[in-house]
């Protein structure tokens, strides 16, 4: 039996087949889930084209997070595929381009703002929004995508500000949802090349340099191990785990950029 067997999950964010989305729909119908995915704005017709390499295609909505009235007609979409919402993905991401690559003293507030809108405060949005069918459940689990932010890095910039207040607002819709046995947890992935992390300027920093200071190594191009653990906070597998961050990362986080290299 698989590990999401008669759980059904909406997975936001799949807009290429290198989205971190696109391997988690897929690895969670692998494991037996009913996947409903979301799609936003120019990039549905391309999200509609992606589904259909997924083991099953799902039903597909629209919903861009800043809009109230879609994040409405979402939830009533959801809800008439659906009873309950046993799982809940955001992997949604995007900055305007002088929040990146550019150091701090450039973005306007507006800018920052968008950045915050639709890659932090959208988290909540989305268990505001489907609330009653995660309540439903009995037992969901939320999970969001995060670039470990506790350190300052090259170039990430106002992103890695935006992703300091989603691990804030993680533990905070922990608290909030834990009596409604709602879990809400991150996975902090390390850099894999999809169309968001393209539009970082010089992300091959990342891409050079991660694999030779990661203790396991990192395969850029592979998503597998970021939708693996993704599937397990969405299982059965932590039931007593919220508000946690989850380190897919190859053991970056751990070790100190001075000489990371080499140990062996
Ligand atoms: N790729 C990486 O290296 C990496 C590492 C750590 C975390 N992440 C995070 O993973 C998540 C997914 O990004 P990805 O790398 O798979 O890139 P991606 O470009 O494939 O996905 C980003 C998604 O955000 C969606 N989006 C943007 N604005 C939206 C809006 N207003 N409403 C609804 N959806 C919107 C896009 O349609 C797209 O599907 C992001 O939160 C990103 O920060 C990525």
């Amino acid at each position: 039996m698989g590990l999401l067997e008669g759980k059904t999950i909406l997975v936001t964010g799949i807009l290429t087949d290198q989205s971190l989305a696109f391997s988690i729909a897929e690895r969670a119908q692998i494991e037996g889930a009913t996947v409903i995915a979301s799609g936003f704005g120019r990039g549905l017709s391309l999200t509609r084209r992606v589904l259909r390499k997924l083991p099953t295609e799902p039903e597909l909505i629209e919903l861009d997070v800043t809009d109230e009235d879609q994040l409405a007609a979402a939830a009533a979409a959801v809800a008439a595929l659906t009873p309950k919402l046993d799982g809940l993905v955001h992997a949604i991401g995007f900055a305007p381009a002088d929040c990146l690559g550019s150091g701090m003293l450039t973005a306007s507030s507006a800018d920052a703002a968008t950045a915050f809108q639709i890659s932090s405060y959208s988290l909540a949005a989305l268990c505001r929004s489907f609330l009653p069918l995660l309540e439903a459940s009995g037992s969901a689990s939320v999970v969001g995508l995060d670039f470990d932010a506790s350190v300052a890095w090259p170039l990430y910039d106002w992103m890695g500000v935006v992703k300091a207040s989603l691990e804030s607002l993680s533990r905070y819709l922990a608290r909030d949802l834990g009596s409604k046995n709602i879990r809400c947890n991150l996975v902090a992935a390390g850099p894999i090349r999809t169309m968001a992390a393209k539009s970082i300027p010089g992300f091959s920093t990342f891409e050079d340099n991660w694999a030779a200071s990661a203790p396991l190594g990192w395969d850029v191009t592979d998503a597998g191990p970021v939708a693996s653990a993704t599937v397990a906070l969405l299982s059965d597998l932590f039931p007593a785990t919220t508000g946690e961050i989850v380190h897919v990362d190859g053991g970056v986080h751990a070790i100190s950029a001075i000489g990371s290299a080499g140990y062996s």
